[in-house]
């Protein structure tokens, strides 16, 4: 079974295939009237406004099983959208997500994305894990939705490739959102065919990777070898805009250049490593290659910049590591930028015939 064998019920009752959806990039959440996330509705219809011509389709279904925050009627339910927030996006018939009676597309959609948490330092999400672990301690082990306003994002082909908790900020639903539109691969990738089909990328759009996806791909470059598994390198991952700027002119003056070395990308990852361990540049190394791969595989783009190790051995850049409470003597390996491309990629040359000797 995928997404379009699914099917839901309208306000008036009547089955809706998901599969009139096919080809569009859908969100679909469970919603609630009374509810602390309700606002979300706002950016919720600015985003169906700006991109529904472009394939964007939103599926409201609303739940009363949280909080008991969603008691009114379908028609009472649909009114108060309409009217506060002018949603005009299918508003389905009041549903069930957890338990015995939920729509078999939600147990379906929890299969696919289960519960990964709250989102790390996002407003709310302490709280609402205090207090769902306040009412269930073992809440976080079931396959369940946790709260209103919980999105899932299905690509154009149906594939889940998203679920996004109440806390997460909508910036980063619409970030997804776009880069789907936009015909970004996000679901898991053959890695044989990520490491053959990456390319640098030297042109980004204005678009930021959301941190969810950051946290990921930085995941992955901890999880890299390292020489007697001494874990040599570190990461940072630059969002701070003024910062980007200054190890942008801090590397644009190493090489004499005026452009801007990190090609417009908004967001930077420096990897260092600490000197004093043998090992210490081939395993920043493989991290990088960690990063750029992992990133190709959620459909970021990348490209690994030089002149790490002049800015970092620098007083300022020792002092930009200062400032940001690191201490170790640790060498610039390289600077990811990151970002979604733009039409900045140039195809793989041709590999040279002598790259690989067998000895048999
Ligand atoms: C150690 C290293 C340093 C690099 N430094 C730069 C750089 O400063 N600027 C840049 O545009 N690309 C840089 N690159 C990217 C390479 O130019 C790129 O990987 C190479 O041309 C092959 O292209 P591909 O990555 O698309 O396969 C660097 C790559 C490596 C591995």
């Amino acid at each position: 079974m995928m997404l379009y064998d699914y099917s839901v019920k309208n306000a008036k009752g009547e089955d809706v295939s998901l599969n009139a959806y096919a080809g569009k990039v859908v969100v679909i959440l469970n919603t609630a009237t009374g509810c602390g996330f309700t606002p979300h509705y706002e950016p919720l219809q600015a985003m169906y406004e700006k991109y529904h011509d472009q394939g964007l389709e939103i599926l409201d279904i609303p739940c009363n099983q949280f909080g008991n925050q969603a008691p009114g009627t379908d028609e009472e339910i649909h009114q108060f959208c309409s009217l506060k927030y002018h949603t005009s996006f299918p508003q389905m018939k009041k549903s069930e997500v957890n338990g015995d009676n939920q729509l078999p597309l939600y147990r379906f959609l929890k299969e696919e994305q289960p519960f990964k948490g709250f989102p790390t330092g996002c407003p709310g999400s302490d709280f609402m894990d205090d207090m769902l672990r306040k009412a269930d301690p073992e809440y976080d082990k079931k396959p369940n939705i946790m709260w209103n306003f919980t999105k899932f994002i299905a690509d154009r082909k149906g594939n889940i490739v998203a679920r996004f908790e109440p806390t997460a900020p909508m910036e980063q639903v619409e970030a997804c959102v776009v880069s789907l539109l936009k015909g970004d691969d996000l679901t898991k990738r053959d890695a044989l065919e990520v490491m053959e089909t990456r390319r640098s990328s030297r042109k980004y759009t204005d678009q930021r990777v959301p941190k969810d996806v950051i946290e990921k791909i930085v995941r992955a470059g901890t999880y890299a070898a390292t020489g007697m598994g001494r874990q040599a390198p570190i990461m940072i991952v630059v969002e701070n805009e003024t910062l980007r700027d200054r190890l942008s002119a801090m590397n644009a003056a190493v090489m004499g250049a005026t452009m801007d070395p990190f090609y417009g990308a908004k967001q930077v990852i420096v990897v260092l490593a600490d000197r004093n361990v043998a090992t210490y540049v081939y395993d920043g190394s493989l991290v990088m290659g960690n990063l750029m791969n992992a990133a190709e595989a959620l459909g970021v783009s990348s490209c690994w910049i030089h002149r790490a190790k002049e800015v970092f051995d620098s007083e300022e850049g020792k002092q930009i590591l200062k400032d940001l409470g690191i201490e170790g003597d640790y060498e610039g390996i390289g600077n990811l930028i990151i970002g979604y491309d733009d039409g900045g990629k140039r195809p793989a040359a041709p590999r040279k015939s002598n790259y690989v000797y067998w000895a048999e």
